[in-house]
């Protein structure tokens, strides 16, 4: 976020918590509980947003060096990401062009010269391309040149890496941001480090987890002895930016600013910034660190999955580093595994109960409204195309 843009928004927090207000949206509004039930939604969701991307995977830290790599499954395809020798990024299915084995079988690894499938030994290059066969005569039919792994479009910019999961697509993180990238683009997160990456499955759709970044009105309630001490409830900003939006939360130590010129404003330390890229992933920044969640449909509606990685500023070399980060990122997920994502599941069994059609978020939840309205929106323009199918 630029600075200016931290000022304006600093000051709009201490004018809620002057007026007890926050950020409104128009209107209420009802949100079918078929959003998160309905088995035909699901499937047009995974075809419109998982079956082909974009998806971002996050921070280019995850792969810093060359012959760094890692595998990605949870979108459904079997992805492969690679750091080449010169550093750019490439992006491949982990496919073996024989028949068609996982080249790469750990999540990751460090110093790759070449991927040899573990099944007959068909190496290939950092940059896709079959290198050795052994009994190379009996494929002498099968050309080498076009038996390379399936490349896929991969973009890195502002610090973050986009992949789509179609071989030959094209897409324009620019516009995916939709007027967010400059606002991101402030971050600097080209410097940041990985510091580690938890994944976890829950008995929940998986916008609820999406859902549950999307308003600070439940903090008071839900954590009073985790987040509640730390921040005020019912007290944010929010902007949207296409089907993206932000969200800014007040820390309690935001009215320190009163007394300070504003040009010594160190807006990030009294605030906390939560970006939901559209549809998938939640962007928290929290002072000197960044925790991302990518969440994804699981085989039912009701189930899905995540990964959550944290990055920090500098790398983490000490064991007290090592502690305050274990600290803060156990912290951080006691908190939305012990109590938010269990509210969440009791919530996904509530939606089958018959007790209403429709739940609804007041005119203090409008991220949650931008959100959904922009699910429904998606799903509404691509029906044409999804029903064609
Ligand atoms: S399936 Fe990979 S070498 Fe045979
Ligand atoms: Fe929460």
């Amino acid at each position: 976020m630029r600075r200016h843009d931290q000022i304006a928004e600093a000051k709009e927090l201490l004018r809620h918590l002057d007026r007890r207000t926050t950020a409104l949206a128009d209107g209420i509004y009802r949100n079918p509980v078929t959003d998160y039930t309905c088995a035909a939604q699901a499937a047009r969701e995974a075809a419109l947003f998982f079956r082909d991307g974009p998806i971002n995977v996050g921070l280019s830290a995850l792969l810093p060096r060359p012959g760094d790599w890692m595998t990605h499954d949870h979108a459904g395809q079997p992805l492969l990401f690679v750091r080449r020798p010169e550093g750019s990024l490439a992006a491949f299915l982990n496919v073996c062009r024989h028949r068609g084995a996982r080249v790469a079988t750990a999540a990751c690894g460090a110093g790759a010269q070449s991927f040899s499938c573990p099944y007959h030994g068909w190496t290939y290059g950092l940059d896709g391309a079959l290198i050795a066969r052994p009994e190379d005569a009996a494929f002498a039919s099968v050309e080498r040149a076009t038996h390379g792994l399936q490349p896929l479009p991969v973009v890195e910019k502002y610090g973050m890496i986009w992949v789509g999961l179609r071989p030959g697509g094209a897409f324009d993180v620019d516009a995916l941001l939709a007027g967010a990238a400059d606002d991101i683009a402030a971050y600097g997160l080209q410097s940041y480090h990985h510091y580690e990456t938890r994944t976890l499955t829950r008995e929940m759709n998986w916008k609820l987890a999406i859902d549950t970044f999307g308003e600070t009105y439940h903090l008071q309630y839900l954590h009073p002895d985790t987040v509640s001490p730390l921040f005020y409830s019912n007290r944010a900003t929010f902007a949207g930016f296409g089907p993206n939006h932000r969200m800014i939360v007040a820390r309690r130590t935001i009215d320190e600013l009163r007394g300070q010129p504003e040009e010594q404003w160190d807006v990030f330390d009294h605030t906390a910034v939560i970006y939901v890229l559209f549809p998938n992933t939640v962007f928290l920044f929290q002072r000197d660190h960044v925790e991302t969640w990518h969440v994804f449909p699981g085989e039912r509606p009701d189930r899905c999955s995540m990964y959550v990685s944290l990055y920090i500023p500098e790398p983490a070399t000490s064991d007290s580093a090592k502690r305050h980060w274990d600290k803060n990122f156990d912290l951080l997920m006691a908190t939305v595994e012990r109590q938010d994502f269990p509210t969440c599941e009791g919530m996904q069994r509530g939606f089958l109960s018959g007790a209403q059609e429709a739940i609804v978020f007041g005119r203090n939840e409008p991220a949650l409204q931008h959100y959904h309205r922009s699910i429904a929106a998606a799903l509404a323009a691509a029906e044409p195309r999804l029903a064609a199918e």
